[in-house]
């Protein structure tokens, strides 16, 4: 299965095949024979759980269709995604001689995908890169939109840049390999596409009950999830209208990961208690039936996902008005009024009643 993204920038190929890991070589060199592109070296960033399953099987391929390949490998998670790490990366591809006509190949999650991304923006004012993300949240959200980041010591992902790739190969084969938690993370992220463009996905996704029948089903779900990114992100590339509409549940979320100092809740769970806690309070705004909040929670309790925690709204309000998507006295907030229909609202802080 293709999509076919067009930004601003550039328009690239997502393309979504179980196995196609192993055909990565050729997927390039067809993409670089499109756009008349020669390139010589390409430099793979991957994190060390990741190169231990699928880098040497990467750089092989690449080999094998004629690249010079370079591999770097960080340590896995978010404490990575820093600019200590960029600033390692920078000095390989210097080392290794990378130039303007080479690429950077991610291979790895949203950590390895926001921080190589960057890499590639910056380096010589920027170079191509192809992304190839590894855990389903990568896949189902980093892959389409273009924006690329590291955090500071202050916060998450307060320095980077939107910057497209020039193809995104996603083999939903790899997400086997993946843990459950990791997994159920994604989860989140898609049931959020479902409850705010999708009732069809949202039917799929409820008649899943194990996880090989979710590994199966995969493909279609990830094709359904990047379609629907791709259509929001096209219409508002910079993320400044319908594209809050991918927000849904982040605001609370955000703020429930800040609370917690990252520590206790993987992103995509704090995002399920803030789809969940969100649809209470605009069902206690009567602004849903009671419906909608049942068939929120049950969706998100059929995947294994929290909905609630004991932190109260009014702790969390200082985190939601210096939320980024927030912009003068009222609150930019989403909810889902129907399976399938996201809308933006405006309300102030006493739309968050306990
Ligand atoms: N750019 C965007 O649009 C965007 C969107 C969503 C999230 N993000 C960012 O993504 C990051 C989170 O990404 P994540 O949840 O993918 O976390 P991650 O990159 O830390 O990966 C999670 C864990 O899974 C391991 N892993 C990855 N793929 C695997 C595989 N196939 N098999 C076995 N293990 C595997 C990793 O080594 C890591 O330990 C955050 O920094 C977030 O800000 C960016």
């Amino acid at each position: 299965m293709r999509l076919n993204v067009k930004s601003k920038f550039s328009d690239y190929n997502i393309i979504i095949e179980n196995g196609i890991l192993a055909s990565a070589g050729k997927l390039i060199v067809e993409m670089l024979d499109n756009k008349h592109l020669s390139v010589r070296k390409m430099f793979i960033v991957t994190d060390s759980n990741v190169d231990k399953i699928y880098g040497d099987t990467l750089k092989s391929n690449l080999e094998d269709v004629g690249f010079d390949v370079f591999k770097y490998v960080i340590n896995p998670g978010e404490d990575t995604k820093n600019i200590l790490t960029l600033a390692g990366i920078y000095s390989e591809m210097v080392e290794v001689g990378i130039t303007r006509s080479d690429m950077i190949v991610t291979l790895g999650g949203g950590v390895v995908g926001d921080l190589a991304g960057f890499a590639a923006a910056t380096y010589l004012r920027g170079i191509e890169y192809i992304q190839i993300p590894t855990t389903l949240l990568a896949q189902v959200d980093s892959s389409v939109g273009g924006k690329t980041a590291i955090d500071l010591p202050q916060g998450k992902n307060l320095v980077g840049s939107f910057y497209s790739p020039s193809l995104v190969i996603i083999d939903s084969e790899v997400l086997k390999t993946l843990d459950n938690r990791n997994l159920t993370n994604g989860m989140a992220e898609v049931i959020k596409y479902a409850l705010i463009k999708d009732r069809s996905l949202f039917e799929m996704l409820t008649e899943i009950t194990s996880r090989e029948q979710l590994l199966d089903s995969l493909d279609e779900i990830i094709y359904m999830c990047c379609s629907i990114k791709k259509e929001i992100v096209q219409k508002d590339e910079f993320d400044r209208g319908d594209r809050m509409l991918l927000n849904f549940g982040h605001t609370l979320g955000h703020a429930i990961e800040a609370h917690y100092k990252f520590k206790k809740y993987l992103h995509g769970e704090a995002v399920a208690i803030g789809m969940s806690r969100i649809t209470e309070c605009a069902y206690k705004n009567k602004m849903v039936d009671e419906k909608i909040l049942i068939e929120v929670r049950s969706i998100m309790k059929h995947y294994g996902l929290p909905i609630s925690d004991e932190v109260k709204n009014k702790e969390l309000l200082g985190y939601i008005s210096k939320d980024k998507k927030n912009f003068g006295e009222d609150l930019n907030l989403i909810i889902v009024d129907k399976i399938g229909h996201g809308k933006i609202i405006k309300a102030k802080t006493d739309f968050f009643v306990e």
